[in-house]
């Protein structure tokens, strides 16, 4: 029978997931389709229920159902446990649903794909918020062992260095001061996405040549920070990697197949450009 997924969340005409999975279906001969549904906070619990009685076998969350899924999961992922967020539901064989982070995963294979494995290097996560969370979590996971997180509420970098259990905590303008130790600066807050303000949580001054400085935000591709960064001659990671990888990895768990994710980040560029 012909599979079907969907990516529910408030708002969702604009989610580039049904492009990504519905091109890979069919690049791939695989007979399913993948639809957005949109979904208001106060209905999440009939859209599960729907989802279930009308036999979907897997599908992704989004703003702002990440958090509020979980009661309606019967298992998690221990990565999703750890974030308390869920991003991808799998329906398994006996009918019931295991709930996966694969944001944090994903940004770090779009990082290891686009400038390769730097396990030794110093990292700076700016941000503090559900996607600096899970990127932490995962680059601890796969290895690198000095990161460190700045955000404008110190409290929060605090509490998640804290889970880690190691690194260091900064404020906003500690990371300004000590910029110049990291080797790969990571923006993972909401701004590159805002128009109104300059867009940098912090001043790159004492950003050093030939850093690596990723981006959260896909949209702009060239966020104010990695232009701003790029111009220091830094290496230049967008997040329409993170955003391709978190939906492979997704498909992954759906299908067991990795898909291509190199010609469909040229694809999407194509759109975003
Ligand atoms: P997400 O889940 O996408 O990470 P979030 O949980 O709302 O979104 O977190 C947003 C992040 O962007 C937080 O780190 C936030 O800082 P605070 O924790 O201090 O709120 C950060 N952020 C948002 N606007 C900012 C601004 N103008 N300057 C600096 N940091 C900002």
């Amino acid at each position: 029978m012909k599979k079907w997924f969907a990516v529910i969340g408030d708002p969702i005409e604009h989610s580039k997931s049904p492009f990504m999975h519905n091109t890979w279906f069919q690049e791939m001969g695989i007979d399913a389709a993948y639809i957005p549904i949109h979904v208001k906070r106060e209905n999440l619990r009939e859209a599960v229920a729907a989802l279930k009685l009308l036999g979907a076998s897997g599908w992704n969350v989004t703003i702002p159902h990440k958090e509020e899924i979980i009661q309606f999961l019967d298992e998690l992922d221990p990565m999703a446990e750890k974030m308390g967020a869920v991003n991808t539901v799998v329906r398994q064989e006996d009918g019931t649903l295991k709930g996966y982070n694969t944001d944090g995963a994903g940004f770090v294979h779009a990082l290891e794909e686009a400038v390769g494995k730097h396990k030794e290097n110093k990292v700076l996560i700016i941000g503090a918020g559900g996607a600096g969370r899970g990127i932490a979590f995962a680059l601890k996971e796969y290895g690198y062992k000095q990161v460190d997180i700045a955000n404008r509420t110190v409290s929060k970098a605090e509490s998640i260095i804290q889970e880690l259990g190691s690194g260091t905590a900064l404020s906003l303008e500690e990371a300004e001061k000590q910029l110049s130790q990291y080797g790969i600066v990571i923006q993972a807050t909401s701004l590159g996405l805002s128009t109104g303000e300059s867009g940098l949580p912090i001043s790159l001054d004492g950003l050093q040549k030939e850093v690596i400085a990723a981006d959260i935000v896909y949209n702009p591709l060239m966020t104010p920070f990695l232009l701003e960064a790029e111009k220091r001659g830094a290496k230049i990671v967008t997040g329409l990697g993170m955003f391709v990888h978190q939906g492979a990895i997704a498909f992954k768990h759906w299908l067991g197949q990795y898909p291509d994710t190199e010609e469909m980040m040229k694809r999407l560029m194509e759109q975003l450009k």
